[in-house]
């Protein structure tokens, strides 16, 4: 039974199979008259609806659930609460505060699991960055990709799908916001090394794609000023996207906090691609439950 709870489950063969999959024009209703849970524990608008309209297009039907409704060890335990979906549904996917969550349910084994978010990672965020990046540039090897901010969940789910793409991966962030050297042999383990730096600039110099994140995570909210002091630094401003490539775009994950981690005007401006990075949500989500509802299990 395969799931998808970082872009490493994938090889770099699959992650290639998944982008194609999600740029074809009519795919397999491989969700025909099933339904997939989708399970948050936190808000979301862009995971939510494109996982939702995603689910739709595969022939299939979506239910959202909240967290606290079905109660993870709170109401009955995370393998209880699979087991019972799983009567239902084709797949689970959950958006969690705590990535063993999302473990605990694959070891079930009764109906693969996505990740929709946790503390450790973002992949379908990063499926559809690296979508993003082929549409614009074709190929994304030998690319260089800067990010600026928080070496987070969406910075590590990031680095390793551009970098099992073959993109160069530069981070500049405070030190205390770095990837642990366990985030750093996982991607070694792919394959995939990053190249920190003290200042954004240094990190953005002749790159070809600018990206930062909130500074501030879902569930991190007491940390909120501390977190605008340490990196007041680093904001994605006019002139950092000025050293970047002529070729450059920006990307963001979102929601975005304009004046904090990047500017109106760099987010809103000509470079930024943002808006076809979000929509690409849908087209990633459909690629990748295609992938793992049919070859994925083969
Ligand atoms: N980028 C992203 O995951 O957005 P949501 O939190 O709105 O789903
Ligand atoms: N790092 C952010 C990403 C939101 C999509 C968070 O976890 O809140």
């Amino acid at each position: 039974m395969r799931s998808f709870l970082e872009v490493d489950d994938l090889t770099v063969e699959e992650l290639n199979r998944v982008i194609d999959l999600c740029l074809a024009p009519n795919p397999p209703k491989v969700l025909q008259g099933e339904g997939a849970a989708l399970v948050f524990e936190k808000p979301s608008n862009r995971t939510r609806n494109s996982m939702e309209m995603a689910v739709h297009q595969l022939g299939g039907h979506p239910v959202y659930i909240r967290g606290e409704e079905v109660g993870f060890d709170k109401r009955e335990s995370v393998e209880d609460i699979v087991s019972t979906l799983s009567g239902y549904y084709k797949c689970v996917a959950a958006r969690v505060f705590d990535h063993k969550i999302l473990e605990r349910m694959a070891k079930v084994e009764l109906c693969p699991i996505v990740n929709l978010l946790s503390d450790e990672g973002h992949p379908m965020q990063a499926l559809a960055d690296v979508l993003t990046l082929v549409k614009e540039f074709g190929d994304i090897n030998g690319k260089i990709l800067a990010f600026v901010g928080d070496g987070n969940n969406v910075f590590r789910s990031l680095a390793m799908a551009a970098g099992m793409l073959g993109a160069e991966i530069r981070f500049a962030g405070p030190s205390y916001y770095r990837l642990s050297d366990i985030d750093k042999d996982r991607l070694a383990a792919v394959g995939v090394e990053v190249n920190e730096f003290d200042f954004a600039q240094d990190a953005i110099d002749g790159s070809n794609v600018v990206y930062t994140d909130v500074w501030t995570s879902m569930g991190q909210e007491s940390e909120l000023e501390e977190r605008k002091k340490a990196f007041e630094a680093f904001t994605v401003d006019m002139s950092l996207m000025e050293a970047a490539s002529p070729d450059a775009v920006f990307l963001h994950c979102l929601p975005a906090h304009r004046g904090e981690e990047v500017t109106e005007e760099v987010i809103d401006g000509p470079k930024s691609r943002v808006w076809d990075q979000s929509e690409n949500r849908m087209h990633a989500s459909r690629g990748l439950l295609t992938w793992l509802l049919s070859e994925g299990q083969q």
